[in-house]
């Protein structure tokens, strides 16, 4: 049994942001009181062994909820696999992870979907929920069996990265998705107005002479999925969004009714396109990183709810992929290890954003929508939870990483306030940042 004295705990489940005891045993959270004496808890015990945990100074909340993550298994495991991707997930809190559906076969079948799930299994690290594909092969045409992928273990569908361009098609998945009750998440992005862009069409996309995205390209799909979402009565994920008419629209649907929720990046928070040098392939991201307004636009947004979630949208790559000139390198960060950290450092620490918002909005937040256990420590939830440390430090390098791919823009800083101790089902995986 575990006994977590005197640590701030964050449940936004129960409204709890206050200086608690924590008990667990046999895998699920057994107490949540502010006071708590040794008899109290050798009688809980039942003869089991206690292990005690000063919590002065940290805070103890929810594992983190990911839904957003590239596992890259199967196909590209020189990238990723899922083993080091949950070993990854684990030492940068999070307890649970969507795998996002774009792998090398892409995950449009049942049988697919049992494989992720159970080499999530295997890996025994978070849990491992599989995302299917909304249509065969991601070409954007021909619907999935959901409702089979369901049954075999999906999560919600996804065609990541390639946006269905079809809109007919759209309203047929979000017209299917309420058979199964799932969200379907849209990358969106209109493929015809992002053409071969680099980065965010503006000033500094000027300034390199780099090709630009402009925001509409992903707009005008926002305004489009919402349109769809609202005449089919579908649920709708909006995932990764980057700018503020993004913000602007979702907030418009949601006073309508809309059954839409979005996520937003950590890096879509933190950097903006005016940051990005022509070396800076790990800030090579899609969609691309926005102007300063956006990332205001975003902050704001996610403050007050019309963003719900946070994601990471870890998309590893190899070092050779991401050396190459900025033109040809690959789209995507490395973010499970560091995102919590930097959310912290660069969003909390400067009173941008409360601790108590970063962990609804990616704990419990996807845990309601997805329909996933977790993101709570209500007594008798499943154990998954972390310690957070904010004066722990790391130096971020390449040998400590879990995860194979190195594409992150932290490399080599120094950066304070890690999870230093993460249980999966009460089991701990992770202490200190090394994965157990
Ligand atoms: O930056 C990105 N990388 N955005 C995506 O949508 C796909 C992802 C990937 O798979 O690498
Ligand atoms: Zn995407």
């Amino acid at each position: 049994m575990w006994w977590l004295k005197d640590v701030w705990v964050i449940d936004p489940s129960q409204k709890i942001s206050a200086p608690r005891h924590v008990l667990i045993k046999d895998g699920i959270v057994l107490d949540v009181s502010a006071s708590m004496t040794e008899e109290e808890v050798l009688s809980k015990a039942q003869g089991e062994a206690v292990e005690e945990i000063d919590g002065k100074g940290k805070f103890a909340f929810p594992g983190l909820i990911d839904v957003h993550t590239h596992l890259r298994e199967p196909g590209q495991e020189d990238k990723e696999d899922i083993l080091s991707g949950s070993r990854a997930a684990v030492r940068g809190g999070f307890t649970t992870i969507l795998a996002m559906a774009n792998t090398l076969p892409p995950i449009d079948n049942r049988a697919l979907v049992e494989f992720v799930r159970r080499q999530g299994e295997r890996a025994g690290y978070a849990h491992i929920l599989p995302i299917g594909t909304v249509t065969k092969g991601m070409q954007g045409s021909e619907l999935v069996e959901m409702a089979d992928m369901k049954a075999g273990g999906a999560a919600a569908f996804s065609d990541d990265g390639k946006n269905i361009q079809n809109a007919e098609v759209m309203r047929l998945a979000l017209e299917y998705a309420k058979i199964t009750g799932f969200p379907i998440i849209s990358h969106c992005e209109d493929k015809n107005l992002a053409g071969e862009g680099l980065m965010r069409r503006g000033v500094a996309s000027g300034r390199m002479g780099l090709k630009g995205i402009p925001a509409s390209a992903e707009s005008v799909i926002v305004a489009r999925d919402l349109i769809l979402a609202e005449e089919t009565g579908g649920k709708l994920h909006l995932a990764h969004i980057s700018s503020a008419e993004s913000v602007e629209l979702i907030r418009r649907a949601k006073a309508k009714g809309v059954d839409v929720t979005a996520e937003v990046n950590p890096h879509h928070l933190i950097f903006c396109d005016e940051e990005i040098g022509i070396t800076d392939t790990a800030l090579k991201v899609n969609p691309p990183l926005g102007s300063q307004a956006d990332r205001e636009a975003l902050i704001e947004g996610l403050r007050d709810g019309i963003i719900d979630m946070i994601a990471t949208d870890h998309a590893p790559h190899t070092q050779a992929e991401k050396a190459r000139p900025f033109a040809e390198a690959p789209f995507g960060i490395n973010a499970l290890e560091t995102a919590l950290s930097a959310v912290w450092q660069y969003l909390v620490l400067p009173g941008r954003l409360s601790l108590d918002r970063v962990i609804e909005a990616w704990s419990l937040s996807p845990a309601r929508r997805f329909g996933q256990q977790g993101g709570t420590l209500k007594p008798g939830a499943v154990a998954d939870m972390v310690l957070f440390d904010p004066d722990f430090s790391e130096v971020i390098e390449p040998a400590k990483l879990a995860s194979k791919a190195r594409n992150t823009p932290f490399l080599g800083k120094t950066m304070e306030g890690f999870p230093v101790m993460v249980w999966v089902e009460g089991r701990l995986v992770q202490r200190d940042r090394t994965v157990i």
